[in-house]
């Protein structure tokens, strides 16, 4: 199939074209590189021996959006396009609604003036309330906490709402964990911008010696050793996670929703110890406070993917660990040497 991947150039966008190039799939890339660097493009070329179409556009330009359904006769997209930082979501909440839901829109708008009808979309296990009944399940009450959290709960809404009003239409929502590692080629991975946001690339920062230590926030959570528990999966994981949601979803109309997690909690101690067996060395930590908004636990089932996708993840931790690692030591400052 013709797949557009908005947000390709994106950390997941470009594991995920490489994974659909080697199902015999065509992706085209379409992403404004807001959060990404042109290289990705080069790197997806030399992991997978073909070159993606790379169209650098917003998904909110409708017009640009047509053109490249029609040019390249696109049967299916998926959506990852979008911003992502939760703290950078309260300072400029109008950013965002704009960016993921307003994108949302046009693009659902773009669709139906072509007249493509399957659509998968990059949500997120942020889009749960908290709750102490774990593990989370499709069915879990649903609220956010953040205006991030609140754009994927939107973008979920209106999609189930275009499928309620036509129902020939295929979208499924991919709820994802906390996805880490990176291609185990070590050409592509997560490449962020000034201080990381997230667990896995902080300490993979740290073991490369640009950070001198994890601040660890918080150690005082009601969980075995005291540090937030998550549910991490391996991007690699993630990614066939999409192939397979586009092979069910394919002809298949409704509004469809789907955990992608391991169904293992992991603590941010357990991570960071099994990342020193990686790079072979124990790597520096202190705690300090809890991050406001922080949950103590979380993690999926992901029975209902592993029933109707025939997908389970295949990737350990250590996996995890050693392709994050080799990612970041032979990308000491991500794509930019390039
Ligand atoms: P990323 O920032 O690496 O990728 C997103 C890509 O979208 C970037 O390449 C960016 O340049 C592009 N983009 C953003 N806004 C755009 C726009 N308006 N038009 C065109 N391109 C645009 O992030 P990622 O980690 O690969 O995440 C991909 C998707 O998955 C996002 O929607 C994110 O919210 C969602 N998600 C990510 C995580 C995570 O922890 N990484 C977890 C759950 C859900
Ligand atoms: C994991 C654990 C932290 C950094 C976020 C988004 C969520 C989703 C995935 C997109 C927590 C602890 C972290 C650090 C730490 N993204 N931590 N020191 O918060 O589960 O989820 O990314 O949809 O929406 O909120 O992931 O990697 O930030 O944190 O101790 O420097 O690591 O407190 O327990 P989180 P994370």
């Amino acid at each position: 199939m013709n797949i557009l991947v908005t947000g390709g150039a994106g950390y997941i966008g470009s594991i995920t074209c490489v994974q659909l190039i080697a199902a015999g799939h065509r992706p085209i890339i379409l992403d404004s590189l807001v959060n990404a660097k042109a290289e990705v493009v080069n790197r997806i070329e030399q992991v997978s021996g073909q070159r993606p179409v790379f169209v650098q556009a917003d998904v909110r330009d409708r017009a640009r959006l047509v053109q490249t359904l029609r040019e390249h006769a696109v049967d299916a997209v998926i959506h990852f396009a979008g911003l992502k930082a939760v703290g950078e979501s309260v300072a400029q909440p109008w950013r965002y609604y704009d960016n993921n839901v307003q994108g949302s829109l046009v693009l659902i708008d773009a669709m139906r003036e072509v007249g493509i009808q399957t659509l998968v979309f990059s949500s997120s296990a942020t889009v749960y309330a908290e709750t102490l009944d774990q593990p989370l399940h499709e069915g879990s009450v649903i609220s956010s906490n953040s205006p991030y959290g609140r754009t994927k709960l939107m973008a979920e809404q209106i999609f189930s709402d275009v499928v309620a009003a036509e129902p020939t239409w295929s979208i499924t929502a991919l709820r994802y964990f906390n996805p880490v590692g990176a291609h185990p080629s070590a050409c592509l991975g997560e490449d962020p911008q000034g201080v990381p946001n997230n667990l896995m690339p902080f300490i993979a920062q740290v073991a490369v010696g640009r950070r001198s230590a994890l601040h660890i926030f918080g150690n005082d959570y009601p969980t075995p050793d005291g540090t937030g528990v998550r549910d991490y999966i391996h991007v690699m994981d993630l990614a066939d996670g999409h192939l397979a949601a586009l092979r069910y979803a394919h002809g298949r109309p409704g509004h469809h929703v789907f955990n992608l997690g391991s169904g293992r909690g992991l603590s941010v101690l357990e991570l960071l110890s099994a990342f020193g067996r990686a790079c072979g060395k124990s790597l520096p930590y202190e705690f300090s406070p809890r991050r406001p908004g922080d949950l103590a636990a979380f993690w999926a089932n992901p029975s209902l993917a592993e029933e109707l996708l025939n997908w389970r993840v295949q990737r350990s931790l250590d996996d995890m660990c050693a392709d994050s690692w080799r990612w970041q030591s032979q990308n000491p400052n991500g794509y930019e040497s390039s």
